[in-house]
């Protein structure tokens, strides 16, 4: 399933918010803006993936290396400090994409499989752009950026195992098929996101939303 120069790969690519975040011309509040977001999402996948362990379509994809919520968790402390929680509120988008994956864990552990690959394979590949981004625009070396970071030695390697044994897991044509699609959702639910948060944080212009941090409410 090589999805990677699919139109919805270059949508989500050329979405205002990861285009602008690419060109570097981001304050550093959105990319905090966008991790606030995705440890709702994280958090939503990886609770699901302990509910399907042991599942034969959900089982074999599941690797600890992959998971994301410890390094979201340091980043926003380091982002946010101690009370990051605090007054954390999702985004409409975020809101209907944790509903999808509580939805395909709980009915479809197929769909949920479309769900993990796009999001942890992209982090593999993709992310790995946004890795060298966020140290070089925002100085995120490290902490703050380590949900981008992995501790997997080669990345593409790990995607080609990946796709492998996503390959052969035991679905017929017609449920491979509905995973597809259920890919194309994912790119979508994803999208939404980017045009949520590109409302919020528009590209870099002199005092810009300074100050404002739309997805936090109140002050911690
Ligand atoms: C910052 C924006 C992004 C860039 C620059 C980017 C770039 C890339 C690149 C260079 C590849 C590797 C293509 C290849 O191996 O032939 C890739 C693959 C992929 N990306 Fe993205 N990507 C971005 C955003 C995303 C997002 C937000 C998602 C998920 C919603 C995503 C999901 C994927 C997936 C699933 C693959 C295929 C992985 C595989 O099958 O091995 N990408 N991306």
């Amino acid at each position: 399933m090589r999805i990677a120069k699919r139109a919805e790969h270059e949508n989500t690519r050329q979405s205002p918010f990861m285009a602008d975040l690419l060109d570097g011309r981001l304050k550093a509040e959105a990319f905090a803006a966008l991790s606030r977001q995705l440890w709702f999402i994280y958090r939503e996948l990886e609770d699901a993936a302990e509910s399907l362990a042991n599942h034969h379509l959900v089982g074999p994809l599941l690797d600890p290396a992959l998971l994301r919520v410890p390094a979201l968790e340091r980043d926003l402390a380091h982002l946010d400090g101690p009370h990051w929680a605090q007054g954390l509120v999702p985004l409409p988008a975020t809101r209907r994409y944790c509903a999808r994956v509580r939805e395909v864990a709980r009915a479809w552990p197929a769909g949920y499989a479309a769900h993990h690959y796009t999001r942890y394979m992209g982090d593999l590949a993709g992310g790995q752009i946004v890795r060298v981004l966020a140290a070089k625009t925002w100085g995120h070396t490290h902490e703050g950026a380590l949900f981008y970071h992995f501790d997997i030695r080669n990345p593409s390697a790990y995607r080609r195992r990946y796709r492998a044994t996503l390959d052969a897991l035991p679905m017929s044509e017609d449920e491979t098929h509905r995973v597809a699609r259920e890919v194309t959702h994912v790119f979508h639910l994803n999208n939404m996101l980017f045009h949520d948060l590109a409302e919020l944080h528009a590209p870099t212009e002199p005092s810009n939303g300074a100050g404002t941090s739309p997805t936090r409410t109140g002050s911690s």
